[in-house]
């Protein structure tokens, strides 16, 4: 599928770079540009900065730059037509092939309808909840536990009233007919008849996003110990459970050190953001998804599960974890008192203690060995032997050899069975591993630091080079000029070369160009990089036209002198070899080079 020029202006025009970094980067105002911490790698002080004028960013840190599409192709691990997607959602512009769906464009206009709805209720549920009478007890309830009225508001809890028909008469009124609440699933039809009546009722209604922020569905809560304790929107056109993780949008914007937690409940999530906890996700009621795994896989390298310590949860931890492990993902597991949850324990023993459980959680190896610990009676030789053959399949699955010989070292201690009979146990385990079939997009990051070393120290010649590159987006009329004087060889350096190749095919159809487009035509992941630094200096051009002549000057000065060189060196050799025979006329081109470069 190949995006027309217009419609990828289009996009880029309706998605300001400025506000898109704003969705997963606190950016502050710095001179012309916007600065903040790199998404891409650690820092403490900021260096990545977002250039409003160019559309463009980069990190003075660890190199990565480009423009919006490369910035969500990086962020969210997406290829490029999956960014173009994305940002022309965002966006609101519906893609040309689209446009030709009848089906799909039904699809989008409702599930448009939905967010809406959506939103109108948990408006409304919000106010039911802080601002009517029968509001009070769920406020109180919710205070009892812990969760303040900020909190409230930032995670839109609300309340819904337990009259039979309280959201459907307010949507009614605002024009929303009860069939479409019905798929949106906040309305159910009664069995015999055309009535219809609330979903949620007397509940705490915990609004669920999906990741750009929009409404896709609710979780009630009752308020004492009736059954069933939660209730959740149904599947609709815009809800998927499986598809979604709850909490996964406010994550999103404080991801600090590429790790993600991943709780059992909407409760979990939110007392733990409460907290200062701002990495927990909750699965939505279900066991973990492959296609949740990969949703966390686009923003994080480690999960860390932190279930509840019953036994739901344990097992829900351990079916989880090898879906996790399969995306890709390291897997640590936090191991809570039994019968707590993490929301229990913070509360209980605060802030520090739950993080320190966060640092010492255990790895998915040491997890499930504990686990089976507690299921045999490891002080008789059966109950060791047996033990062992449930073991010994998880340690056949350790790749790292060092790391294998400890688990082996360790388990032939602790069951007094020599490490040559496990080693042997594991010859007979045939291997049997699940492929690791998930292959990620690596961000965009430079191989080493010799790479960016290099541009920033370099000769002349390179610098004069990137300058014309600079001038030539400035403005078409230079890049006519600089193509009257010199051609593209007169380039040394081969990336230049080809992001002046981008340049020119930019220049093809228009005569304006944004830095930004450039990027779209290079394919080349260590162009794209070498480009934006490139662009991202700002160029300070107050004589052009003398930067123009001093730039082309050196090129041409450099090309003279490369020529020399390897004259010199074709001299040299050959003398050295005893000929002589072509000395007389070598020197002499080499002086009518000599010459040349002083009237350049
Ligand atoms: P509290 O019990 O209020 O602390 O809530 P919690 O969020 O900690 O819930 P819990 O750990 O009991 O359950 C984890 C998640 O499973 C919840 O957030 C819900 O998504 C889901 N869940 C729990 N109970 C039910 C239920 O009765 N029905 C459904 N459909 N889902 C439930
Ligand atoms: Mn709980």
């Amino acid at each position: 599928m190949k995006f027309s020029e217009d419609l990828l202006s289009e996009i880029r025009d309706k998605n300001d770079i400025v506000t898109v970094v704003s969705e997963y980067v606190s950016l502050k105002k710095s001179g012309k540009n916007y600065i903040g911490l790199c998404p891409f790698h650690s820092e403490k002080t900021p260096s990545f900065t977002v250039n409003p004028d160019k559309q463009m960013f980069y990190c003075f840190g660890c190199g990565v730059g480009g423009n919006v599409y490369t910035f969500i192709m990086q962020k969210e691990h997406m290829s490029f037509p999956e960014a173009v997607r994305f940002l022309a959602e965002r966006a609101g512009i519906i893609l040309p092939e689209e446009k030709e769906d009848p089906e799909y464009l039904e699809k989008l206009r409702l599930k448009k309808k939905f967010y809406e709805i959506n939103r109108i209720a948990a408006r409304y549920f919000y106010n039911c909840l802080v601002n009517s009478d029968q509001g009070v007890r769920a406020l109180n309830y919710l205070k009892s536990r812990g969760i303040s009225i900020t909190t409230i508001k930032s995670f839109g809890i609300g309340y819904s009233l337990p009259d039979w028909e309280d959201l459907i008469c307010y949507l009614k009124a605002k024009g929303y007919k009860e069939t479409t609440l019905e798929k949106a699933g906040l309305a159910i039809k009664r069995k015999n008849g055309e009535e219809f009546y609330d979903r949620f009722r007397g509940r705490i209604m915990f609004p669920i996003f999906d990741i750009q922020n929009n409404i896709i569905g609710f979780g009630g809560r009752v308020l004492d110990d009736s059954k069933p304790k939660y209730l959740n929107s149904p599947e609709t056109e815009v809800y998927n459970k499986r598809k979604n993780l709850y909490g996964l949008n406010f994550v999103k914007k404080h991801l600090v050190d590429d790790r993600i937690l991943i709780v059992e409940g909407y409760m979990d999530v939110i007392s733990l953001h409460q907290y200062g906890i701002k990495q927990a996700v909750a699965s939505l009621g279900t066991s973990l998804t492959s296609e949740q795994a990969k949703l966390l896989r686009r923003y994080v390298k480690n999960v860390v599960v932190a279930y509840d310590a019953d036994t739901a949860g344990i097992s829900a931890t351990l079916r989880g974890m090898d879906i996790l492990k399969n995306a890709g993902l390291n897997v640590k597991v936090v191991m809570l008192p039994k019968g707590s949850d993490p929301d229990e324990y913070i509360r209980r023993f605060g802030k520090e203690a739950f993080l320190e459980k966060v640092d010492k959680a255990y790895s998915l190896i040491d997890f499930k060995i504990k686990h089976l610990e507690n299921q045999f009676d490891l002080k008789n030789l059966q109950g060791r032997v047996n033990f062992l053959n449930r073991v010994v399949p998880i340690i056949s699955e350790i790749d790292n050899e060092i790391e294998k010989d400890a688990y082996i070292k360790k388990l032939s201690q602790k069951l007094n069975i020599t490490e040559e009979s496990i080693r042997l146990e594991l010859k007979k385990t045939s291997k049997t591993l699940p492929v690791n079939g998930f292959k990620h997009n690596k961000g965009i990051k430079w191989n080493d630091n010799k790479e960016r070393l290099k541009i920033i120290t370099q000769s002349a010649n390179i610098k004069a080079e990137r300058d014309l590159i600079n001038l030539m987006i400035t403005d078409k009329s230079y890049y006519k000029r600089i193509f009257q004087e010199i051609d593209i060889d007169f380039f040394s350096d081969e990336d230049h070369k080809q992001i002046i190749k981008a340049i020119s095919k930019g220049y093809e159809n228009k005569n304006n160009l944004n830095s930004s487009e450039v990027i779209d035509y290079l394919e080349d992941e260590r162009l794209i990089r070498k480009a934006s630094l490139i662009f991202s200096g700002e160029v300070f051009f107050t004589e052009t036209e003398r930067v123009l002549q001093d730039c082309i000057k050196t090129l041409k000065t450099h090309k003279l002198n490369k020529r020399i060189q390897s004259l010199q060196d074709r001299l040299k050799k050959l003398e050295k070899q005893g000929d002589y025979s072509e000395s007389k006329q070598i020197l002499a081109e080499i002086k009518t080079l000599q010459k040349q470069t002083r009237i350049i």
